[in-house]
């Protein structure tokens, strides 16, 4: 049985189904990179390129690691060094690369919709890796491969969602993977952060109090403050930002009880999130990223499986 889906194009269009499909994968794709030779033939004829119209630094060595574990011809596409500065569009870049036998494609883009635009006029498997504050569906899946390794479940676990959760594909993504795969989800960050309508769109509770919700979580999924993204003042300064809704060293001694740590990356250090925190023993920080190959390689593998 393969994926109920033709593209990766958020969590949303996923079953639970397929989402374990994809954990049980990378799962197969783990024990390949722990050998001495970290190497599969499984996409020896599937060219892909990756087209980041944004900038990236795990989710880009990611997949394309993924890739070429799985011997697939990879081409990375760099929309600030391409055509695209000289006013081609989307549709008129990727139609001229599809034109050159490129059967799947990888897109990052700072507008929401664009891998949903382009799955609806071109024939290849569209995977989004990131599109403006919607999803980042592989995000989500590499977060919940790391919580289902340490915890064995993702059923009843008790996930905080901590900080800019107006601004955030991954929150997206994360609300939608948890709750369907039956994980207690509370988000939490100053109310001007949070969404007003969230709780009609995801059965998730909304907490204003980072202590408390501390106290009550098994993980803490803290998000960047995404600066880029904001047109107005949102919180009054970065320091008083950390002061209310940083994640400290001292709150979580206070406390007294183990609690996971994640953050997606890139980390702002002592604004969201301070760094004998992150790099702490609770940490799982570095384990995301290392998943991150498997997890891909997962979804790449079954897409290419639903092509024919
Ligand atoms: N987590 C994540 O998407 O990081 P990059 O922006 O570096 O890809």
């Amino acid at each position: 049985m393969g994926l109920s889906t033709a593209h990766l194009l958020g969590i949303r269009q996923l079953l639970p189904e397929d989402i374990s499909l994809i954990l049980q994968t990378a799962t197969q794709f783990k024990e390949v990179l722990q050998r001495p030779v970290k190497k599969v033939p499984s996409l020896r004829e599937v060219t892909i390129v990756n087209l980041f119209y944004e900038n990236s630094t795990r989710t880009r060595i990611s997949f394309e690691l993924a890739q070429k574990r799985l011997s697939a011809d990879t081409i990375n596409f760099t929309a600030s060094a391409s055509s695209v500065a000289k006013g081609e569009t989307l549709l008129d870049t990727v139609n001229n690369i599809l034109s050159m036998k490129v059967d799947m494609i990888v897109m990052r883009h700072s507008a929401t919709g664009a891998p949903h635009f382009l799955s609806q006029h071109v024939p290849a498997a569209i995977i989004n890796a990131g599109d403006g504050i919607n999803e980042h569906p592989t995000q989500a899946l590499l977060d919940a491969y790391s919580l289902v390794e340490k915890f064995g479940s993702l059923q009843g676990l008790r996930v905080a969602i901590i900080g800019d959760i107006m601004h955030s594909r991954v929150a997206q993504s994360n609300m939608h993977l948890l709750t369907k795969m039956g994980a207690e989800v509370v988000v939490c960050g100053p109310p001007t952060l949070v969404p007003k309508h969230l709780t009609s769109a995801f059965p998730v509770r909304v907490s204003y109090n980072l202590k408390e919700t501390l106290a009550w979580c098994d993980v803490a999924n803290v998000l960047r403050i995404q600066l880029e993204r904001q047109n107005q003042v949102l919180f009054s300064t970065l320091r008083e930002y950390n002061l209310a809704y940083g994640i400290k060293r001292s709150l979580l001694d206070a406390i007294g009880k183990p609690i996971t740590i994640m953050h997606p990356g890139p980390i702002n250090r002592g604004v969201e999130l301070d760094s004998d925190v992150a790099d702490g023993h609770d940490s799982l920080i570095l384990h995301q990223v290392e998943n991150g190959v498997a997890v891909r390689m997962a979804v790449l593998y079954l897409l290419a499986g639903n092509r024919n």
